[in-house]
């Protein structure tokens, strides 16, 4: 049996913020530098900067985090594998985080995953627009479908689990795939997250409408096919157990567009690649900067405050009856 030999690092009360949502885990962009260009992409919300933080200034955000109660730790990019550090800022994390898990496009996922495992990464979900050679090269611009395939094995075989792949739905592009999808996940033994497409910037919702696709469409298709649906009691987000040849297979949607439900059970702190707590994928405008207080050389409490700052500047994007944004 591995035996855990974690630095020790105490933790003070979980932050909450004015909504009473609790914050407990934190998810860093490491770059903003990708090796697909995904149309679709919403680039997590940022603002485009090449002023990537180091690792060691990575490390001492996840600590504070960590301290204040936020235990697990999502990187993405951008796409994290091309930072040749990721092994380092993982295995560093990984000394007092209770979870270090990754989102990547998976293109160099299959000879690095021994590397990561190895550093401590836990789980890993893996975007995977089109399983159709062109229509992937098309959405991405790269004609990577393979690799990403085989990085998907690599990563269950290497017990990088529950792996996830990420399907976003797209109007008229991928959403007859899902079928087929949902079959690639069952062979692999991968679990299929089907994710609403969420605009690239807020106020584009014309380019945003074409290429929507409604999750209830897909979530009736489901419910006729699932032999048990369960609810996650946190985030009310509906998971099917589907099968075929008597394997099983779970199917997760998740809808984060006009959800009030979502926004009242997120629980995430977002790190910009350029160093700033971000407290919504939807909004730039409630940025805390906590790069510049490192870079000034801020004592651990001055860090704090700015975590608490960001806490304090923490709403939910969809709220109300109508899920409207208020
Ligand atoms: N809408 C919803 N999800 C998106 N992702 C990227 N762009 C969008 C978008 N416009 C998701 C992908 C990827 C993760 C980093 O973000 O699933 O895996």
């Amino acid at each position: 049996m591995a035996i855990e030999n974690k630095k020790l690092v105490t933790s003070k009360a979980v932050l909450h913020d004015k909504f009473g949502r609790k914050l407990n885990s934190l998810r860093i962009s490491i770059t903003q530098k990708c090796n697909l260009k995904c149309f679709y992409c919403h680039r997590e919300g940022e603002v485009a900067s090449d002023n990537e933080m180091t690792k060691e200034e990575i490390a001492q955000i996840a600590k504070i985090a960590y301290q204040l109660g936020m235990k697990k730790v999502k990187l993405t990019g951008g796409e994290p594998l091309l930072r040749e550090d990721l092994p380092d800022i993982i295995s560093e994390i990984a000394e007092y985080s209770d979870e270090v898990s990754l989102t990547t496009n998976g293109v160099l996922l299959e000879k690095n995953v021994e590397t990561l495992s190895d550093a401590g990464l836990k789980r890993v979900n893996v975007s995977l627009p089109s399983l159709v050679p062109e229509r992937f090269k098309n959405i991405t611009k790269k004609d990577f479908v393979e690799q990403v395939k085989d990085g998907i094995e690599a990563a269950v075989q290497n017990n990088l689990c529950p792996v996830k792949i990420n399907m976003v739905m797209l109007k008229g592009i991928n959403v007859d795939e899902i079928p087929n999808a949902i079959d690639f996940a069952q062979e692999v033994g991968a679990i299929l997250q089907l994710i609403e497409f969420e605009p690239i910037q807020p106020e584009n919702y014309a380019y945003w409408k074409t290429f929507h696709y409604d999750p209830a469409l897909i979530e009736y298709w489901l419910k006729k096919r699932a032999v048990s649906i369960q609810e996650n009691a946190l985030h009310k987000r509906k998971r099917y157990i589907l099968k075929k040849n008597s394997d099983p297979v779970i199917v997760e949607v998740v809808k984060p567009m006009h959800n009030s439900i979502f926004c009242q059970n997120c629980t995430r702190l977002r790190v910009t690649s350029d160093g700033k707590l971000k407290p919504c994928l939807l909004r730039n405008d409630n940025l805390v900067n906590i790069i510049a207080l490192i870079r000034q050389g801020a004592s651990s409490n001055e860090l704090e405050e700015a975590f608490k700052e960001a806490a304090r500047l923490r709403e939910p994007y969809w709220r109300g009856e109508n899920g409207k944004c208020s």
